[in-house]
């Protein structure tokens, strides 16, 4: 049978299945499930996946127009970023040097900085800078290895710059071979002309911006919609932390937001534990990020809801901190976890997630194969894609990466360089080192 493309001889095929349903992320023991098969082929057609399997076996039954030959070489989905702000204007080298003088993050913000001066720039950026100023970013990603990620608004911070930041997304994503899931996050700070009055501009979000975002197009009714034909946000956010929001606005924004029809995701446990973890359980949220504060008892509540811990090693590394998101007790709790760089100007200027693998393996205590599924199937799922993309199975998306590594757990064993040979997005080779 005639295909598009055969990547052939893999030393080491990484299928990560989804569970056997064929429904949601893995957690607990399945969390390391990341189907190993040696010596393995991957068919492509049309831009999907056609069949899996070992070589001999595959290239008998195919005749390819295009092969690629990965042998002594790992082949793996393409990464998904559970979580980024990749769009943004400007930077903020000057507050790093601050904290490097012993600032804190928290201090900074608090000051006007932080967040409200990436709001500054990004509103002073057209459209057209916004997307010049991102696009790089992208570039990087995807030599890294990423093939979806969510991005995030809320260095807008009113309607106007919100939807402009949705429409950058929106154009990159049709410009670029990354696919990108928007997520608005007006709730990111109290901009500085509600200073005092935050529950005013919370008012704001609920009547203005939330209906605004939710309905600049028709074509997306729910999460597992996203990828193609971005109109609206599909997911909506809020930084629940002392000096951004409490927890009561985090609730009132966030159930305005389940009324429209939107997937919840909330910063929870960042710095302070304030109960957004418990409250992306009891709304039943697709994700609770950050969680490096995060109590035990809502640990529990996390895995009785399912809500996918989306954690961030990049940040808390980025800060110069020490305490990390505690992830080994997280998949004993069965709480399913995923990766995400959280790509920001502020915490944390990654684009690599192979970086955050290696971190993830060293500071939140997850093996090699446990954080390939949290930075793959599990951070499609938190993306709201994961019927689509972030495992090798028939019928998804051909959204795969070859390492020039001999084994998979060099991925989180080195780090540093960037172990990423070829990436194949759709079925179509989009980088090649
Ligand atoms: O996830 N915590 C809030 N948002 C980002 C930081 C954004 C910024 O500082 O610009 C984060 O760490
Ligand atoms: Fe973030």
């Amino acid at each position: 049978m005639p295909v598009d493309l055969l990547i052939h001889n893999a030393a080491q095929l990484l299928t990560v299945p989804g569970p056997v349903p064929g429904l949601g992320p893995q957690r607990g023991a399945a969390q390391r499930e990341i189907g190993l098969l040696e010596d393995g082929t991957v068919a492509v057609a049309e831009g999907r996946i056609v069949a899996v399997g070992p070589t001999a076996d595959l290239r008998q039954r195919f005749s390819a127009r295009e092969s690629i030959d990965a042998t002594g070489q790992v082949v793996l989905p393409g990464f998904v970023d559970a979580h980024t702000h990749a769009v943004f204007a400007g930077e903020r080298a000057g507050e790093f040097e601050q904290r490097l003088a012993g600032a804190s993050y928290l201090e900074i913000m608090a000051a006007g900085g932080g967040i409200m001066s990436t709001v500054r720039a990004t509103r002073a950026a057209s459209l057209e800078q916004l997307i010049a100023e991102s696009r790089p970013r992208l570039d990087a990603m995807l030599a890294h290895g990423t093939t979806t990620a969510e991005v995030k608004t809320g260095y807008g911070l009113n309607t106007a710059d919100e939807l402009k930041m949705l429409s950058a997304i929106r154009r990159l994503n049709e410009e670029h071979p990354l696919d990108l899931i928007p997520t608005f996050l007006g709730a990111h700070a109290v901009p500085s002309e509600y200073a005092g009055r935050a529950d005013e501009y919370v008012d704001l979000i609920i009547q203005e911006m939330l209906p605004a975002v939710s309905d600049q197009g028709s074509a997306v009714g729910s999460p597992q919609s996203a990828i193609c034909n971005l109109q609206s946000a599909i997911f909506c956010d809020v930084f629940c932390e002392e000096g951004a929001f409490t927890l009561a606005q985090s609730r009132r924004i966030l159930e305005a937001a389940k009324r429209l029809g939107l997937g919840l995701k909330i910063h929870a446990d960042e710095f302070t534990a304030l109960g957004g973890a418990a409250l992306a359980a009891e709304l039943g949220a697709t994700s609770a990020d950050h969680l490096a504060a995060t109590p035990e008892e809502d640990l529990r509540r996390l895995a009785a809801a399912g809500t996918i811990a989306v954690l961030l090693p990049g940040t808390t590394f980025g800060l110069g901190q020490t305490h990390y998101a505690d992830a080994r007790r997280m998949v004993e709790r069965g709480v399913p976890v995923a990766l995400g760089s959280d790509l920001n100007p502020g915490t944390c200027w990654c684009e690599s997630m192979p970086f955050i693998i290696a971190l993830a393996c060293r500071y939140l205590r997850l093996t090699p194969a446990e954080a390939i599924v949290a930075a793959t199937l599990n951070a499609a799922y938190a993306s709201g894609v994961g019927d689509r993309v972030g495992s090798l199975e028939v019928g998804k998306q051909a959204d795969i990466i070859i390492l020039a590594l001999p084994d998979y757990r060099h991925l989180a064993y080195r780090f540093g360089s960037n172990p990423v040979q070829t990436v194949i997005k759709a079925g179509r080779v989009v980088v090649q080192h």
